[in-house]
This record gives C-alpha cells, sequence and structure tokens, in this order.
C-alpha cells in the first residue's frame, strides 16, 4: 500500500464522521508504538514531524523511521505529515523527504519576535499569501496542505492575552476557496502542552458548527487535543515528578468536537507524559538498571497502549481497510483537473 495522501484520509473520516489522531513522532520507538497501535486498532494514521523533531533526527533519520513504518505495515493508510510548517522552505524540504502533507501555519510570522519574545499573529492577507505559496507548490507534487486560522491559546479570561485568536467563522470560506487547503485548523481555545486550563475545560464548540456551516467540503483540524490523562500526571509525579496542576481537553469534548466536523486530531503531549511516567518508574523501581532497552521497551509498550485507546475513542479504529490510498500522481492529476 502506498503513503495516503492527508486529504484522501481526512475525506473518508469526514464521510464516516469519524477523527484521526495525527500523533507527533520524534523517534523509533514511538513511531513502532504508534503503528503497533493502529494495526491492532486497524486504523489509518497520521505520524507527524515538528521542525523541531525533523532538526533532532538530521531528518534523513526521521524519513527512515516513518518510511520503515510504512514498508512494515503495507495494509495501513499511513500519512507522512509537517507539523507546523513555519515557512515554504521546510515545506519544500519535507515534500522532498517523501512527506504526503504539510502544514503551513501562515497564522503565524515565524520570522518576527514581538518585545515578549513570541511571534505576532499574520494578518488575514499575509496569511493567504503565503499559505497559498505552499498549496501551489504541494498540490503540483500531489501533496496535501494544511493551513490555519487564529492562533492557539485559552479561552478563560485569565489565559487570554492578545496572542490568542480564536478563528473567525466569517473568514473560513474565504480563506479556504483562496488558498485551496486541503485541511484547516481551527483555533477553538485549545492550546499546546500540559497547562490547557486553569480550571476546567473552556472550548467554543459552537465555532466548530458554525465553521461546518459555512465550508461544509474542508477538512478541518484540531490542534492542542492531548487530553492529560490525570492518572498519567500522578504517575509521573509519582515518580519524581513535576507537573502540578496539568490539564487537557477531555475525551468526551473531543469526541463532540467530531461529531461536530472535526476530522484530524493533533496530539503529542500525551505521548510525552506516558514515555515519561513509564521511564520514571523503572528508574525509581529498578535503580541498577541501565540497558536502555529496559526502559524504553516498556515506555514504547505503554504508548502503544495510549494510543490504540484513543483510535477507539476518536473512532478511527477499524478504518484501516476501508479504501485503497491514492498515489501522489493521482492527487496531482486531481488538483490539476480543478484549475
Ligand atoms: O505543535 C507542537 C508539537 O507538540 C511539537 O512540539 O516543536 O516541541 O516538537 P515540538
Ligand atoms: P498537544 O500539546 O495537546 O498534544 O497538541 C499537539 C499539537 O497540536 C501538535 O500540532
Ligand atoms: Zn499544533
Amino acid at each position: 500500500m502506498p503513503l495516503c495522501p492527508m486529504r484522501q484520509m481526512l475525506e473518508e473520516a469526514r464521510k464516516g464522521g469519524y477523527g484521526v489522531g495525527a500523533y507527533n513522532v520524534n523517534n523509533m520507538e514511538q513511531i513502532q508504538a504508534i503503528l503497533a497501535a493502529a494495526k491492532e486498532t486497524r486504523s489509518p494514521v497520521i505520524i507527524q514531524a515538528s521542525r523541531g523533531a525533523l532538526e533532532y533526527s538530521n531528518l534523513i533519520y526521521l524519513k527512515y523511521l516513518m518510511l520503515a513504518a510504512v514498508e512494515e505495515n503495507p495494509d495501513i493508510p499511513i500519512v507522512l505529515h509537517l507539523d507546523h510548517g513555519p515557512d515554504l522552505k521546510l515545506c519544500k524540504e519535507a515534500i522532498a523527504l517523501g512527506f504526503t502533507s504539510v502544514m503551513i501555519d501562515g497564522s503565524i510570522d515565524y520570522e518576527k519576535k514581538t518585545p515578549d519574545g513570541k511571534h505576532p499573529a499574520r494578518s488575514f492577507e499575509d496569511n493567504i499569501r503565503v499559505t497559498k505559496e505552499v498549496v501551489d507548490y504541494a498540490h503540483a507534487r500531489g501533496v496535501s496542505v494544511e493551513g490555519e486560522l487564529g492562533t492557539l491559546g485559552g479561552i478563560e479570561e485569565e489565559t487570554k492575552t492578545d496572542q490568542v485568536l480564536l478563528t473567525d467563522p466569517d473568514q473560513v470560506e474565504e480563506f479556504c476557496k483562496r488558498t485551496g487547503v486541503d485541511a484547516l485548523a481551527l483555533a477553538i481555545g485549545t492550546s499546546h502542552g500540559a497547562y490547557k486550563f486553569k480550571h476546567e475545560p473552556v472550548l467554543a464548540m459552537d465555532l466548530v458548527t458554525e465553521c461546518r456551516k459555512r465550508a461544509p467540503d474542508t477538512n478541518f483540524v484540531m490542534h492542542g487535543s492531548s487530553s492529560v490523562p490525570q492518572e498519567l500526571v500522578a504517575e509521573v509525579n509519582k515518580y519524581g515528578g513535576k507537573l502540578p496542576g496539568a490539564m487537557g481537553v477531555p475525551i468526551p469534548s473531543i469526541q463532540e468536537a467530531v461529531k461536530r466536523g472535526i476530522q484530524k486530531i493533533n496530539v503529542d503531549t500525551d505521548g510525552r507524559l506516558v514515555v515519561t511516567a513509564a521511564i520514571r518508574k523503572v528508574f525509581v523501581e529498578k535503580p541498577g538498571e541501565f540497558d536502555p532497552r529496559k526502559y524504553l521497551g516498556p515506555a514504547r509498550d505503554a504508548l502503544a497502549k495510549l494510543i490504540a485507546s484513543k483510535m477507539r475513542d476518536f473512532g478511527t479504529a477499524g478504518h484501516a481497510g476501508d479504501y485503497k490510498p491514492k498515489t501522489l500522481a493521482e492527487m496531482k492529476a486531481f488538483y490539476a483537473s480543478r484549475k
């Protein structure tokens, strides 16, 4: 089975009314765990690498680890996706590595910094300009593109900053038409990391419904979708970690978002937590252990278990055999026919 274009995988999910997890990877154990979960639950899967992950692995290592996963799992549709591409240059590099999908995070200007050290938000027009540039390049090669409207952050009063911009539904249709993106990340109040909310999760669910109405044929993405399970946080803390007050998006909220129109669900933090908990446990319980396989192995097993449960919760389980992935040549012809 060839690699799967992201557009096709998300369209299948939209038709089937389920979500597909996009799991961040940096190393062999994470890739193996995610694929083991996909195999066990018969799920299509998106494995995604951030700029940081590509730099950490010197690009080429991650490429071959991902391709090994594809070779080992010929009956699982797999998308290789660049997460939060900052510019056309990195998108081009990812496409050259063989990724079937890239995200251009045009909502943020990664080249500039505000006095507080953060990257400023881009204007609507600038976002369209940089996104369209990537779409033109990627579609000419059959590769899918994810764009973003709005920026991530909390919507509780005390976490509101001028960096947080929920997606404006009025802009969605125009953005999708003018850029031609295959998927669009909506900002509905989630944020990256283990500290998403101060007291309780607050998400703008109506915004998903509204965006779905405005752009019925677009695939929507929810970033910052880790649930930060409290038992995992307790496990990390029990074995010497310090994560006070960590909080994420509960699974029922993700399921509601999927019902209202989300197809792609981005998860990184939960994977980091489960791996950290497992490694800390071995270090505390077996202080004489120094073979990395003896702690990376249990970490890999724990991650596979966690991802398998997400695949069931998101509704992805059982859909691996629903369709035959299209080739990038077929996708290239499809995009050309729409011009
Ligand atoms: O979107 C952020 C992901 O969690 C990736 O994080 O940039 O530390 O690899 P990273
Ligand atoms: P989490 O930090 O909630 O796992 O979000 C990951 C993400 O959005 C990657 O793009
Ligand atoms: Zn993200």
